[in-house]
């Protein structure tokens, strides 16, 4: 279908904004996360002016490197994921990239950054404006937010000119008690407004627009609700397996790792209410509103509500999948869920009766995360005669967040020809087709909005307490089973395919089916 694009609807809202002057550290800058995500993103920025010349990047960890070893690093990184920019706009880069080593609980260390830092914002006159990004284990975010705060990097309420704002990385705790104990020891030395809880899928394209799509357009608002929508459907699925994350994935699992934040998160912007502005707190109250209306989990009745799978062996073409038991760092007997299907009710007076059926995994067909609002059949359907036996699919509203970014909406048409043939069609609107341009990466938008002080897309402490309230009593009633109940709940899957068996009776059970074609 052909979009046209009428920009001059919002030609002020679609000024871009260039981030105030700054340095950026980070803790853990050795890492995978680092490397992947992190450097390619800020480099990005850099090159498409997003953030100005006055900028600084300061890498922290333990393994020694001096600052050339450190800017290989960063050309390392950044040629990965980039091959538009010039060899003037690497150099100019690395230019501003410094490295410190040290322990992240000794003094010492913060004292050498802390003059790294001061030297660093006198060359690139960055006016003291310090984000602080950690992406270490998370064992490490309260002892690091506490040396920073103890060596004066970091000052409680410096929300602007200077500030000083910490990202945190997921996870945020690994149940509500050690959230609210880690939402605790960050207050200490810094103000929510200072604290940037990330959720890298808020931070993507097709994620944000939902909100748009839904507040900006009239059609929808009015069938928006339990009297024209079946259900809500919710996919996240991987092809790739655990790879070098078992150590990490071993203790947390597929709820902790995908449900509690990102995919939450999915169904909060589908579910919300409008918010009364566009402040970030007013869209956060909104959010958290919906995640308390979610009803708790019957622990009585869990197999209705959630069933968990992992992921045997499997192969794709001539390629052998391991199990995941038999993947490195990981136990030959672990029961950790790398897949699980789930139904959540809501109550509220707009989704009462609606289900919100959620499944993901790893080691799936293809990566697909996909959205699908499930309408209502038409009530009276004139055209299914006993002789046509025709039976019209309920029309489907589909967000298509990765890899494909789409939004389409499926209805009945008339077929050319035949006076009564019907079928379904769809109209799509595909991103990349209609705005052609390479769109920010999710990690891009995430630390440009820190650098403006805009928290909309990020966690605040009452949400990620309030998600964890939901799920914590599921993680434990799991976790005080023995191992053999456990291993018996456990539905295995092939890998490559699309899940267990059960996985496919567990929506069918209520008449309904995954859109996943
Ligand atoms: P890494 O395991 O690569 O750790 C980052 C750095 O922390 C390492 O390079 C290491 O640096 C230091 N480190 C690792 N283990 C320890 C330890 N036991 N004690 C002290 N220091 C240690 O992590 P990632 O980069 O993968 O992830 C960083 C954070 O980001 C984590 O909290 C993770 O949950 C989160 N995250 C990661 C994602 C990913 O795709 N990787 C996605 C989303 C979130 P050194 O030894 O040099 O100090
Ligand atoms: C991370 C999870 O937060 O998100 C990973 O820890 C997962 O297990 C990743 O693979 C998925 O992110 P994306 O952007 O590739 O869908």
């Amino acid at each position: 279908m052909k979009i046209k694009v009428n920009s001059k609807d919002n030609a002020d809202t679609c000024r871009i904004v260039t981030g105030s002057p700054c340095g950026y550290v980070i803790f853990g800058a050795s890492g995978d996360l680092t490397r992947r995500k992190l450097l390619p993103a800020v480099f990005s920025l850099f090159t498409r002016k997003k953030i100005p010349n006055n900028f600084f990047l300061v890498g922290f960890a333990r393994t020694p490197m001096d600052d050339d070893a450190f800017r290989q690093r960063v050309r390392d990184a950044i040629s990965q994921t980039d091959d538009e920019s010039s060899q003037t706009e690497t150099d100019a880069f690395v230019r501003r990239c410094f490295y410190v080593a040290g322990s992240y609980d000794q003094d010492e260390g913060y004292l050498r950054l802390k003059a790294k830092i001061k030297a660093a914002e006198i060359q690139f006159s960055t006016d003291g404006n310090l984000v602080f990004h950690i992406a270490t284990p998370p064992s490490l975010y309260a002892t690091i937010v506490t040396l920073l705060g103890n060596n004066q990097l970091v000052w409680r309420g410096c929300t602007t000119t200077p500030f000083q704002r910490v990202i945190i990385e997921k996870p945020f705790g690994r149940d509500l008690a050690s959230s609210v104990q880690l939402n605790k020891d960050l207050l200490i030395h810094l103000c929510d407004e200072q604290i940037y809880r990330i959720d890298h899928y808020l931070g993507k394209e097709t994620v944000q627009n939902i909100l748009m799509f839904r507040f900006a357009n009239q059609i929808f608002e009015p069938a928006w609700n339990r009297n024209y929508i079946d259900h809500v459907q919710i996919t996240v699925a991987e092809d790739i397996g655990v790879g070098h994350r078992a150590g990490y994935f071993e203790q947390a699992g597929l709820l902790r790792d995908m449900f509690q934040n990102h995919i939450l998160q999915l169904a909060t912007l589908v579910g919300m209410e409008p918010p009364v502005d566009l402040s970030a707190d007013s869209i956060r109250d909104e959010r958290v509103k919906f995640m308390k209306s979610i009803r708790p989990f019957d622990l009585d009745n869990l197999h209705g509500q959630l069933i968990r799978g992992q992921y045997g062996a499997g192969k794709d073409g001539a390629l052998s999948m391991k199990a995941y038991r038999e993947e490195q760092g990981v136990g030959a007997t672990s029961c950790v869920e790398t897949y699980f299907a789930m139904k959540l009710q809501v109550d509220n007076g707009r989704w009462q009766g609606v289900p919100f059926y959620i499944q993901a995994g790893k080691r799936l067909e293809k990566k697909l995360t996909r959205i699908t609002v499930v309408f209502n059949k038409v009530p009276h359907c004139m055209f299914n005669t006993k002789k046509s036996g025709f039976n019209p699919a309920p029309n489907r509203l589909i967000f298509d967040i990765q890899p494909q970014q789409a939004i389409s909406l499926l209805f009945q048409a008339k077929v050319p020809g035949s006076k009564m043939c019907l079928s379904s069609l769809a109209m799509e609107l595909d991103y990349h087709e209609t705005f052609g341009e390479k769109m920010d990466e999710d990690y891009s938008t995430l630390i440009l909005d820190c650098m403006l002080g805009d928290q909309t897309l990020f966690w605040r402490k009452d949400s990620v307490e309030t998600s964890w309230k939901l799920l914590t009593p599921v993680l434990e009633q799991w976790e005080s089973c023995n191992r053999e109940a456990r291993r018996d709940l456990l539905h295995g899957y092939v890998a490559g395919g699309w899940g267990p068996e059960a996985g496919q009776r567990f929506i069918e059970k209520d008449g309904r089916t995954w859109f996943i074609e």
